[in-house]
C-alpha cells in the first residue's frame, strides 16, 4: 500500500518536521496523556481523546490530571500553538492519520491476564473513521497476539488503513523526557512488505527528532514487538528481585546487600541500575505485565519458559511482609497500638501513582494488625485517600512523625532523602527508622542518634 499520507514525510535538516502530521490519541492516562504532548512538541497537530470527561476538561485547562514531571509545561506551550486539542468526542480521529492507542491494560480481576476491554474498546471505537492511508499505532503493553487480531478488525473496516504496534518504555517521573528521547524504537510491522515500508516512513516522522538523534530502531514483526515490551519488563523485574533474594541471604548471613550490588554492579555485564534492594517494584506495569506475561505463555503452551517469573512475583511480595516482620522485631516483638511514620506512598518518588503500591501494602498490613499508622507523601495523598479510605494520611512528615516511635521510609522521595535527622529526633517519641529503599545515609542517621535498619543489610 502507498497511499500518499502513508509517504514518509522527508525531513528538514533541523527542527519541526518539514510535514507536520495529525495525529490522535486515544487514551489520555499516565501513557497518553505525556505522548499527546510530547508529540504536539514535536511540532505535530495533536487531538488527545478520552472516554473520561473530568481528565478531558483538566487536560482542556493545562492541568495535568495527574504528577508527572515537566508536562504540566508541555501542555501549557502546546496549548498556546494551538497544535493540542482534546476531546470525548471519538469522530475527532476522522481529522487524524495517524492514531495512537495509549489506553491501560490493566490485570484481570482474580486472574493472571490481561484484560484488554480498554484496547478493544479504543479500536472498535476508531474503525468508523478510519481512511485510507491511516495508521493505527498501538502502544499499550499487550499478549503476544492481539496486534495480528486488532490488524484483522482495522482491515475489514477499512483495507486501506494499517496497523502497527509500537511499544512504549517510558518510565513515570521520567515519562516526557523517555518519550522524546527514548533509548530505543520498536515498530512491530504487519506481514505486507510495501505496507511496512509506508508505515515505517510515517513513523519515522512522527520520531523525526529521535530519528535525527540517531535512536536505534529495529523494525520487526507484530509478535516480536509484542514480546520486546514484556520481555523488558520481566528483565527489571527479574533484576529487582535478584538483588532482593541476595539481600535475604545478607540478611541470614550478616551481609550489606547494596555493597554487594556495587561490587556485582561494577561488572560491565550485570550494570549497577536496577540493583537497588528494598521493598521491591510495584506500579501500574511490572507486576501487571509479569503476571500477564506467565498467562500467555500458559495459553502458548510454553508456562514453564516462565515458571521463574513466579519466583520473580513471589519474591517482591515477600519484602512486603519482611517490612512489617522487621518493623515488629524492632517494636520488641508487637505493632499493636504502636505509633508508625509511614514516609511515602507511590509506588516510586515523582510519581502520584499508588498503584500496587509497596508502600500502601505495608501501611495497610500494619494498620490491619493493630498498628496505629500516619502516611505522609508529597503527591500521592489524594490518591491514596480515595483508594484507602481506612488509612489515616496527613500533609507532612513533622505530623506524620509527632509522637511515632518508629519512622518507615517506603518511598525515595528526594525530599526524604534530604530529611536532617537531627531536627526529626525532637519530633519523634522513639528514634528508630527502618530505610525500606536503601536509601538515607545511615552514617548521618546513626550519628545523631538513630537507631537505623534496613532491608538486606546488618
Ligand atoms: C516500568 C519500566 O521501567 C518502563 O520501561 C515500562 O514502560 C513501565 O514499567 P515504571 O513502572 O514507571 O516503569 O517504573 P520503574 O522505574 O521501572 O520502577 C518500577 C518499580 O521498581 C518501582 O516500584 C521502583 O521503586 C522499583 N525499583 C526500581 C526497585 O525496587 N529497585 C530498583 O533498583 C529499581
Amino acid at each position: 500500500m502507498t497511499t500518499s499520507s502513508l509517504d514518509a514525510p522527508d525531513q528538514p535538516a533541523s527542527g519541526a518536521p518539514r510535514q507536520p502530521l495529525t495525529i490522535s490519541v486515544t487514551g489520555c492516562g499516565y501513557l497518553g496523556a505525556v505522548h499527546a504532548a510530547s508529540m504536539a512538541a514535536l511540532g505535530h497537530r495533536v487531538i488527545g481523546i478520552d472516554v473520561d470527561a473530568g481528565k478531558i476538561d483538566s487536560l482542556r485547562r493545562g492541568e495535568p490530571p495527574f504528577f508527572e514531571p515537566g508536562l504540566a509545561e508541555l501542555l501549557a506551550d502546546n496549548a498556546a500553538t494551538g497544535r493540542l486539542t482534546f476531546t470525548t468526542d471519538a469522530s475527532a480521529a476522522t481529522e487524524a492519520s495517524v492514531h495512537f492507542i495509549c489506553v491501560g491494560t490493566p490485570q484481570k480481576r482474580g486472574e493472571n491476564a490481561a484484560d484488554l476491554r480498554f484496547v478493544d474498546a479504543a479500536v472498535a471505537g476508531l474503525l468508523p473513521y478510519l481512511k485510507a492511508g491511516d495508521l493505527v499505532v498501538g502502544k499499550s503493553t499487550v499478549p503476544v497476539g492481539t496486534a495480528q487480531r486488532l490488524a484483522a478488525l482495522v482491515a475489514e473496516a477499512e483495507p486501506r488503513a494499517t496497523l502497527v504496534w509500537n511499544p512504549e518504555f517510558l518510565r513515570e517521573g521520567k515519562a516526557v523526557q523517555d518519550t522524546l528521547q527514548p533509548d530505543r524504537l520498536v515498530y512491530g510491522m504487519p506481514g505486507d512488505a510495501a505496507a511496512a515500508r509506508a508505515a515505517e516512513g510515517v513513523l519515522n516522522a512522527v520520531y523525526h527528532q529521535a530519528i535525527k538523534a540517531e535512536t536505534p530502531v529495529v523494525v520487526t514483526d507484530y509478535a516480536t514487538a509484542e514480546l520486546v515490551k514484556v520481555a523488558a519488563n520481566s528483565f527489571l523485574a527479574t533484576k529487582i528481585s535478584f538483588i532482593n533474594a541476595m539481600a535475604e541471604l545478607c540478611e541470614a548471613a550478616g551481609a550489606d546487600v547494596t555493597q554487594l550490588a556495587d561490587a556485582i554492579g561494577y561488572d560491565k555485564r550485570i550494570g549497577r541500575q536496577f540493583l537497588n534492594a528494598g521493598l521491591g517494584f510495584g506500579g501500574g506495569c511490572l507486576p501487571k505485565d509479569i503476571r500477564a506475561f506467565m498467562a500467555r505463555a500458559g495459553e502458548l503452551g510454553v508456562d514453564q519458559a516462565l515458571t521463574f517469573l513466579k519466583e520473580v512475583d513471589a519474591i517482591n511480595m515477600r519484602r512486603r511482609v519482611r517490612m512489617v516482620d522487621l518493623a515488629r522485631e524492632e517494636l520488641g516483638g508487637s505493632i499493636v497500638g504502636r505509633r508508625i511514620a509511614i514516609l511515602g506512598a507511590a509506588f516510586k518518588p515523582d510519581s502520584d501513582d499508588i498503584r500496587d503500591s509497596p508502600a500502601l501494602n505495608v501501611a495497610a498490613q500494619m494498620s490491619l494488625q493493630g498498628a496505629q499508622v500516619l502516611v505522609t507523601d508529597p503527591r500521592a495523598i489524594g490518591n491514596a485517600t480515595e483508594k484507602w479510605p481506612d488509612l489515616k494520611f496527613v500533609e507532612t512528615v513533622e505530623e506524620a512523625a509527632y509522637g511515632a516511635e518508629l519512622v518507615l521510609l517506603l518511598t525515595e522521595w528526594a525530599e526524604y532523602l534530604a530529611l536532617d535527622p537531627v531536627a526529626l529526633k525532637q519530633t519523634v517519641a522513639s528514634a528508630r527508622i527502618i530505610d525500606g529503599r536503601n536509601a538515607l545515609d545511615a552514617k548521618a542517621w546513626r550519628a545523631a542518634g538513630w537507631t537505623y535498619r534496613a532491608l538486606g543489610r546488618r
